[in-house]
């Protein structure tokens, strides 16, 4: 595991980003793991920069969403499909026909599920995936308690959840209460993680993921058995860490 930390959420993003163009520029048909949540849009500026200014090429790469929400419309403005066309997809040369994220208006979820699973082992499996991480451990919707060897499937939402969510919705009963997720055995089989982590509402979920014990019930721990794990920090995000750790490898 490399924890890297940087002075601010900006570099934070650009470190990331790199990352990210880098695994492009080697291997121009590879596969990424998508994360929505508002840690990653800076990274995803930042690539739309490349992309115009550099001309990074998406064109070949494939993609896989980590979760959305059941029973959202692609085109609801809260749906995770809105968000990854509005905030990222639109902007670059991306394949359409190479972006998977999960449908929430599957008829059979199960499924569904089970097809999202065959479809990334189909494309050989996600090169690196992105990951934002809840205050309370969770990784993509795997809330404390997840198993840890969980694949995609139908999870229902934490009651805290959807309080946090309520805001972007018209009324309360409009929150969906369930979620598709990878699982977090599907995350662990990426070849590589980029976990981004950013202020002091992340620092004590950043110390539990990268000091504390292996635990369901925090379930971003589970990144310490990784082979490949990055995890880019701010320094609010890094500022109850006990280690030195910037470019340390653990
Ligand atoms: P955030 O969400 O990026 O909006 O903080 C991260 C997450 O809950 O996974």
């Amino acid at each position: 595991m490399l924890v890297i930390i940087k002075k601010n959420y900006d570099e934070m993003s650009v470190e990331g980003a790199k990352m990210v163009a880098d695994l492009i520029r080697r291997k121009p048909n590879c596969v990424i793991g998508f994360a929505t949540g508002g840690t990653p849009l800076g990274l995803y500026k930042e690539l739309i920069r490349m992309h115009k200014e550099e001309g990074l090429d998406f064109s070949k790469i494939t993609t896989f969403n980590l979760d959305e929400y059941v029973g959202l419309p692609p085109e609801h403005s809260q749906s995770y499909h809105f968000f990854m066309w509005e905030n990222l997809f639109k902007h670059i040369n991306v394949d359409p026909r190479y972006v998977h994220i999960p449908q929430g208006m599957a008829v059979d979820i199960d499924e569904f599920c089970d097809w999202y699973e065959e479809r990334i082992k189909y494309y050989g499996g996600i090169d690196l995936q992105i990951l934002g991480i809840g205050a309370n451990g969770h990784i993509a919707f795997n809330e404390p308690g997840s198993s840890l060897g969980s694949r995609t499937r139908i999870k229902t939402l934490k009651q805290e959840t959807r309080w946090d969510n309520k805001r972007f919705f018209e009324s309360d009963d409009d929150v969906p209460q369930y979620a598709i997720t990878m699982g977090v055995g599907t995350i662990m089989d990426s070849k590589a993680l980029l976990l981004l982590a950013s202020g002091k509402g992340k620092a004590t979920a950043i110390k539990a993921t990268v000091e504390g014990p292996i635990t369901a019930l925090h379930p971003a721990t589970i990144v310490q058995m990784h082979r490949k794990a990055f995890i880019i920090c701010d320094e609010g995000a890094a500022s109850t860490l006990s280690t030195e750790y910037s470019g340390y490898l653990s």
